[in-house]
């Protein structure tokens, strides 16, 4: 994809309307800090277009990236952040549910997951939740840089067996330190545009 311009163009709290766009919607979910607002920047060619934070909780909205006039990434608030009161993690558990359940333009939902990491029972059961809204997700294996080439394949199978992903299922290891894994997302991405 070649990018030419972008825009944040909505920003979505807990009362605000959802947007009704045109143009095809994909969605970037996961529990906060596993890096979806810094995969967004990479795969816009932004440094921080897309505010990230080394502390988790840093999105709290849903934010709608204006990409070309084609297409719009979703970055969505982070799941599993502790420091939250419950009924915060209530509502941003209802405003995630909101935007999966009533987005007539939501083609696609990728899970990001770190890559380091054992899936927890929250991704899990985000997986499951997006599976039964009907998506089919792409798994993102975020961090690939923070593990040695040789750990890849091992850990891979840890997200996949972690989450009981269905056959079939696309998983893509990608670091937006070193960019690997863009272009695929990309690909998949252009793929569904043409659908
Ligand atoms: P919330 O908005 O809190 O839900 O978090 P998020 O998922 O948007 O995470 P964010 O992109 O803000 O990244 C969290 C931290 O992880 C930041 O300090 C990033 O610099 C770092 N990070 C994200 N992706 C990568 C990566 O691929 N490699 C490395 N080494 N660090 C990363
Ligand atoms: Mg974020």
């Amino acid at each position: 994809m070649i990018i030419k311009n972008v825009t944040l163009e909505t920003v979505c709290g807990i009362t605000s309307p959802l947007p009704k766009n045109e143009r095809m919607e994909v969605a970037f979910a996961g529990k906060s800090n596993v890096g979806k607002s810094s995969m967004i920047n990479a795969l816009m060619n932004r440094k921080a277009l897309a505010r990230t934070s080394s502390q988790p909780g840093k999105t709290q909205t849903i934010n709608f990236y204006n990409v070309n006039s084609e297409v719009y990434l979703v970055d969505l608030p982070g799941y599993g952040y502790a420091k939250v009161s419950q009924s915060e993690k209530e509502k941003w558990g209802k405003l995630i549910e909101n935007y999966l359940h009533k987005s007539p333009m939501l083609k696609a939902v990728f899970l990001l997951i770190d890559i380091r990491h054992e899936p927890s029972a929250n991704d899990k059961i985000m997986y499951d939740w997006i599976v039964s809204n009907g998506f089919d997700p792409i798994i993102i294996a975020t961090k690939l840089d923070k593990i040695k080439r040789s750990q890849i394949q091992k850990q891979l199978k840890l997200v996949r067996t972690g989450l009981g992903v269905k056959p079939g299922t696309v998983i893509i290891p990608f670091s937006a330190e070193t960019k690997q894994g863009r272009d695929e997302i990309w690909a998949y991405i252009e793929g569904l545009m043409k659908e």
